[in-house]
């Protein structure tokens, strides 16, 4: 697929990297004039913001009617300056993205895994869970399809408003890995019985 990827730092770079592994097409969108946000969706099949939720509003003007129809990958956890979480119970990161770009399907994806372990969706020989939450069906298969390319287990998380869950885990990946000094080197799956 042709992937657009908004933003050029560990995410997005993490991400290029397992996607063009797998054999997509990456165009990066990013501030510097040779490389337009906008073009980039416009060129792209699936696009995906891998920037911080705090400039989603401005994100979302430069893309404009770019990502009308497609799907727009939010990946991000909606952290305040002292790394609690921003918003919940009745909204969440993703649904307020999707305000701002109605017209697109927006995605969540990857914001449970750190970026160190996005280029393979793989830890010590297990797959990591790959939790995709969407309203149009279509797109959360897309996405799902490629976290699997990439080599995670993609599982299905329901609609967009399953991001109201997905953010808090977000938290508990960050908690454990930073505040109690596990390290990156953690992820999340899920373990299903018979
Ligand atoms: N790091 C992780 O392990 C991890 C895990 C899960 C989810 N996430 C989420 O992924 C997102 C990205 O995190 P990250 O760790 O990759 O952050 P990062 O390394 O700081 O990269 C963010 C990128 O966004 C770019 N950016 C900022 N404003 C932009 C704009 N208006 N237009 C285009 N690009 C813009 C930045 O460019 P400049 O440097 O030029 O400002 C930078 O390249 C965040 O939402 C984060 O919560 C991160």
């Amino acid at each position: 697929m042709k992937i657009a990827i908004i933003g050029k730092g560990n995410v997005g770079q993490a991400l290029a990297g397992g996607l063009s592994k797998a054999g997509h097409e990456i165009r990066f969108g990013t501030k510097e004039p040779k490389e337009p946000v906008k073009e980039a969706a416009e060129w792209a099949e699936v696009i995906i913001l891998a920037v911080p939720w705090t400039v989603h509003k401005d994100v979302a003007n430069a893309l404009g009617t770019a990502v009308d129809g497609k799907a727009v990958v939010d990946v991000s956890n909606i952290l305040t300056s002292s790394f609690e979480l921003a918003l919940g119970f009745t909204t969440s990161g993703a649904e307020e993205l999707q305000k701002l770009l109605p017209k697109s399907h927006i995605v969540k994806a990857f914001n449970t895994v750190f970026a160190q372990n996005m280029k393979t969706g793989r830890l010590g020989g297990e797959r990591l869970a790959a939790f995709v939450a969407c309203d149009d069906d279509g797109s959360k298969k897309a996405v799902q399809k490629l976290a699997e390319d990439i080599g995670f287990e993609a599982v299905d998380a329901g609609t967009l408003k399953s991001a109201r869950y997905l953010e808090p885990m977000g938290m508990i990946n960050i908690t454990l890995g930073y505040g109690l000094k596990m390290g990156t080197g953690i992820g999340l799956r899920l373990v299903k019985g018979e």
